[in-house]
């Protein structure tokens, strides 16, 4: 546990700043390195605790994976070389280690047990179950096997046609992943997109896998070649100096080789219809992933209503845009986004509690918020709920604030962005 004291700034941003590789993108670069014959290299790997995690479970599995600072050196020999642990496996309290490791673990032929921290323990895991069990994986775990702790006997997998009843990238990973382990075709339809990192990357690992409109299909029992990764920057990290510039009087702030697949950047687009002051440049592909420079400056905002499709392409980063909507002229509505409930912590909550208590005036939804703006925001003593983004919402907040923010734990931040604070005083040049 880390209490912080935050004090006011009020100092605009300038400069460069380089967040670290993007998370969702991490993972997956290590289960497809994992399971792929080669060597695959990952160079600007996330060295955050959610990453390692998933290094650590496939160490466990009997995969040679070395790392040096944000550089990855994974030794693959193909999913058959994969092993049954000895020991429980454990999550930690990172949900996409959870859902696809369960998706991978339901085809492979042995017994898995796995578990999580007391926040992912919370968290539904019937979403990734449901599949899987159609497929024909059998599991055991706490509340009929909703929740962590759960039991695997994994192996002998059907492919089978499966429509996503929520819209989320970490059920139709995992079930593309169970897919490649099973006999015939999977397929994944989704009515709302949501971000495709896996999909990219089971083309650069040389996959057979088809996308038409929301349909994605993939043949299952192939081999997949190792292939170098880089990991772009990752938007979601960005996306807090992006809101720190657009508040901050004065700011022109440029975040380099920021990730800008399309399905994440909803924040850029939110960004500027509410009038923000956006420039990207250096735009080139790598890897099937978009990256670019994104030069952000102070503006005035004003209002908008987010909702539908958009949600999916910003859902990491609706904290940080409620900070944003707490400073723009009129009601901000941000709807369709039950989801929020179900993440690190409740978000819809914890964005309401840290935010109403800096002086905020924001009413909780169902599905969402709606922000009356702008209003000051003053200090006070703020909980992170053990949430990152939740505690790096509070840090932003702070730089505007008129009096110190005072932060309960700043600990959970390594989830994600271990160097967070070093990136915002560089920015700040304090
Ligand atoms: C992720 C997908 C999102 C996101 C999470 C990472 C991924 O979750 O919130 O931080 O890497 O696939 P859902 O797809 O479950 O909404």
């Amino acid at each position: 546990m880390g209490v912080k004291e935050l004090e006011p700034s009020h100092k605009p941003l300038s400069g460069v700043v380089e967040v670290p590789g993007d998370k969702s993108i991490s993972h997956r670069s290590v289960i497809f390195g994992a399971i792929s014959s080669g060597v695959t290299t990952v160079r600007n790997f996330l060295d955050g605790e959610d990453c390692l995690r998933t290094v650590a479970i496939f160490q466990a599995l009997g995969v040679t994976i070395e790392k040096t600072n944000t550089t990855l050196i994974i030794r693959g020999r193909g999913m058959d070389s994969l092993s049954e642990p000895v020991e429980p496996l454990y999550f930690g309290n990172s949900g996409t280690t959870a859902r696809l490791m369960i998706g991978l673990l339901s085809g492979l032929p042995f017994f898995t047990t796995v578990y999580g921290d007391p926040s992912l323990t919370k968290r539904p895991m019937d979403r990734v179950l449901i599949p899987a069990k159609q497929m024909g994986t059998v599991f055991d775990g706490r509340e009929n096997g909703n929740y962590l702790p759960l039991a695997i006997r994994g192996g002998r997998l059907k492919g089978i046609s499966y429509t996503l009843p929520v819209k989320s990238a970490q059920v139709k990973s995992a079930v593309l992943l169970a897919g490649l382990l099973a006999e015939g075709t999977t397929e994944v339809i989704e009515q709302t997109r949501t971000r495709d990192h896996t999909e990219n990357m089971l083309q650069a690992f040389g996959a057979d896998v088809k996308q038409h409109g929301g349909v994605i299909s993939i043949t299952g029992n192939q081999k997949l070649q190792a292939t170098d990764i880089y990991v772009p920057g990752d938007i979601s990290s960005a996306s807090f100096f992006f809101a720190a510039a657009s508040i901050v009087p004065g700011s022109e702030l440029t975040i380099k080789n920021v990730g800008l697949n399309e399905t994440r950047t909803g924040i850029l687009d939110v960004l500027q219809r509410m009038g923000g002051a956006v420039e990207i440049r250096n735009e080139q592909i790598t890897g099937g992933e978009t990256i670019g420079d994104v030069t952000i400056a102070y503006s005035k905002l004003n209002s908008i209503i987010i909702e539908g499709d958009l949600i999916p392409r910003l859902i990491d980063e609706i904290p940080i845009i409620a900070l944003l909507a707490t400073q723009a002229e009129g009601t901000t509505i941000i709807r369709d986004a039950e989801e929020l409930r179900y993440k690190e912590t409740d978000r819809i909550a914890a964005v309401m509690e840290v935010l109403s208590l800096l002086g905020a005036d924001i009413e909780a939804t169902k599905d969402g918020m709606v922000i009356h703006g702008k209003t000051t925001l003053h200090g006070g003593n703020v909980r992170s709920f053990h949430d990152h983004r939740i505690a790096m919402m509070a840090a932003i907040a702070s730089l505007i604030a008129t009096d110190h923010v005072i932060l309960d734990d700043d600990s959970s931040i390594a989830v994600s962005y271990p160097g967070f604070f070093t990136d915002l005083e560089k920015a700040l040049h304090r």
